[in-house]
């Protein structure tokens, strides 16, 4: 679907993906109407992506290897990226890219080590980040205290721990390692038996 440039409603009388989060947003809906939401027309959809392995890319722009990343610590990414600097910053391609804390398996030098959540708390969609310090290693969301568990991805605590399958357990980026540790990211299925869906969660499968 075409995107509106003013944000309008457009010609066709449909309502383009940044329309719909912003009329959600300024409407306070939340995730009360969840079910039925269509979310597949709005969020990041295999079906305009080509699903493709892809780097994982630091902000530097150098590419994430097993070998140099350091234990307990995190980066912001962007995924999937489209090049249009507008849609790359949005809240719903960022995502936390974690090396887990020793004690959670961090020092291991294979993919196991690490982890790519969603970055959209899923309670009201704010930015929650990873807090590496002795006491904390978890993310915990700056708006209503939501946190979760690093190892994988459920909401212990807060709002968000509250809510029920699949809104309590963020969405995961699955990751492979080539020849030379360079992590990539494999096609993502948003669906919440897969990857999940950005906002919404992901059915944990243990
Ligand atoms: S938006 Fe994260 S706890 Fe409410």
């Amino acid at each position: 679907m075409a995107e509106s440039e003013t944000g309008e409603i457009d010609t066709r009388g449909t309502v383009t993906r940044r329309d719909f989060l912003r009329l959600l947003g300024a409407a306070g809906v939340g995730l009360a109407f969840a079910p039925f939401i269509p979310w597949g027309q709005f969020m990041p959809n295999p079906s305009n992506i080509v699903p493709k392995k892809v780097k994982v890319t630091l902000s530097d722009g150098t590419t994430a290897n097993l070998k140099t990343f350091p234990v307990n610590s995190s980066e912001v990414i962007t995924y999937p990226v489209t090049g249009d600097p507008v849609l790359d910053s949005e809240a719903f391609k960022k995502w936390q890219f974690v090396r887990l804390p020793p004690e959670m398996g961090g020092s291991v030098n294979d993919i196991s080590a690490f982890r790519v959540y969603s970055m959209v708390c899923l309670h009201l969609w704010c930015l929650w980040k990873y807090w590496p310090e002795i006491g904390r290693r978890r993310g915990e969301c700056p708006c209503h205290g939501s946190m979760y568990n690093m190892l994988n991805g459920k909401a212990f605590a807060g709002p968000a721990s509250l809510q029920a399958p699949p809104s309590n357990v963020l969405p995961l980026l699955f990751l492979e390692a080539d020849g030379t540790g360079d992590l990539w990211i494999k096609p993502a299925v948003w669906d919440v038996n897969v990857n999940g869906i950005v906002g919404y969660g992901r059915l944990l499968h243990s």
